[in-house]
């Protein structure tokens, strides 16, 4: 045996699911997360299950990190100096790239643009301050869209991720954890789930995981029927909508098939999207909610934040009656931040300093 094939033997497998279904793909990848992450029974609340993308990391999990895993390997390949995210003051995914681009010695750069204070939301931001190492904090919405548009004229050594990472690349990340999930299907971890419930808002997550669930089957990794995909609406029409979900996975799809994976076909009776738990507003609390985090404390199930995952565990248990196992995907980190610092976080803007106060 010479020694390229002695090579081939011993390599282990890639860490993401999506080159280990289809090695040919020339997919950017680098890994941020431990994988695959765990599925678990919620047996208290009936066949329903628990997809732990909260726990993907010690240092942040939750489900932006999976779309930060192909976007920061882009910006890697391209050479990139620093890596911009944009967001709401309180983004997950701003903090996911800042804790993990320290490891990857890579600068980060944020805009943040005001929300509602909630605690998480304050947290983040703390954390934020006190780990990132450029931020831009907007005293208004209404600026954003130009400072959108200036950083994505900035030099070509500045990469730029956009809200939520919504583009066909960052949802390939997603495509990769549906694959994974057909693994743990097949390794009979838990039965093939009827329903999928998750929270949508930049339409990343749950578009990748349509896409990435048409090609499962399309690869003959899901021999059973596909699920219905329960997206919870938590951020605002147009941003979030039925079409917008189902543009992004067929882009995907097409991303998928230009990247050298198989075309697929994305059918809309896959996907269910509900607005009544998205209350007065992004970041609004809903009684609905916390009623539905407060049950998941009750059970020691993951956390569930206000803005995001606390809507969609609200639809999870009205839907609880429907036929099939239930999963539910946990997108809200679960991981402790790291202290603040509290020199930085004393040198923010006044108008940063009494939002943070805010927080009820
Ligand atoms: C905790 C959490 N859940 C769900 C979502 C929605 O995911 P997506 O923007 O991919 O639709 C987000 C987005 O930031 C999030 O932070």
């Amino acid at each position: 045996m010479n020694q390229a094939s002695n090579e081939a033997c011993v390599a282990p497998p890639p860490d993401f699911a999506l080159l280990r279904t289809l090695p040919n793909m020339d997919v950017p990848h680098v890994r941020l997360g431990d994988y695959p992450t765990a599925v678990e029974p919620l047996s208290a609340l009936g066949d329903v299950w628990l997809k732990r993308e909260d726990a993907s990391s010690g240092l942040y999990g939750g489900n932006k990190l999976r779309t930060l895993e192909t976007l920061v390997a882009d910006a890697l390949a391209r050479k990139a100096e620093r890596v911009w995210t944009l967001g709401a003051y309180g983004s997950n995914q701003a903090l996911a790239l800042i804790l993990h681009a320290r490891q990857l010695h890579v600068a980060t750069g944020t805009v943040l643009f005001p929300q509602r204070a909630t605690p998480t939301a304050a947290e983040n931001l703390r954390a934020i301050i006190s780990h990132g190492d450029r931020l831009v904090a907007l005293r208004s919405i209404a600026t954003f869209p130009a400072h959108w548009w200036m950083r994505s004229r900035a030099h070509p050594t500045e990469y730029l991720i956009t809200p939520g990472g919504a583009v066909p690349l960052g949802a390939l990340g997603h495509v990769g954890a549906a694959l994974e999930l057909a693994e743990q299907v097949q390794a009979e971890m838990m039965p093939p789930p009827a329903h999928i419930v998750l929270a949508v808002g930049s339409t990343c997550t749950t578009a990748g995981l349509l896409a990435g669930l048409a090609l499962a089957r399309k690869v003959e990794a899901w021999p059973w029927p596909l699920p219905v995909v329960h997206a919870v609406r938590v951020t605002p029409w147009p941003i979030t909508s039925r079409d917008m979900v189902l543009r992004l996975a067929r882009a995907t799809a097409r991303e998928i098939a230009a990247r050298g994976g198989p075309t697929v076909e994305i059918d809309p009776g896959w996907l269910r999207l509900h607005t009544r738990y998205f209350g007065w507003g992004y970041a609004r609390i809903t009684r609905a909610g916390l009623l539905a985090a407060a049950k998941f404390r009750e059970l020691s199930a993951p956390p569930l934040d206000t803005t995001y995952a606390a809507k969609s565990g609200a639809a999870l248990l009205d839907l609880m009656e429907l036929p099939g196992a239930k999963l539910f995907w946990c997108t809200k980190s679960s991981a402790a931040l790291p202290p603040d610092n509290p020199e930085k976080l004393a040198a923010a803007p006044a108008f940063i300093r009494r939002w943070l106060t805010r927080a009820p």
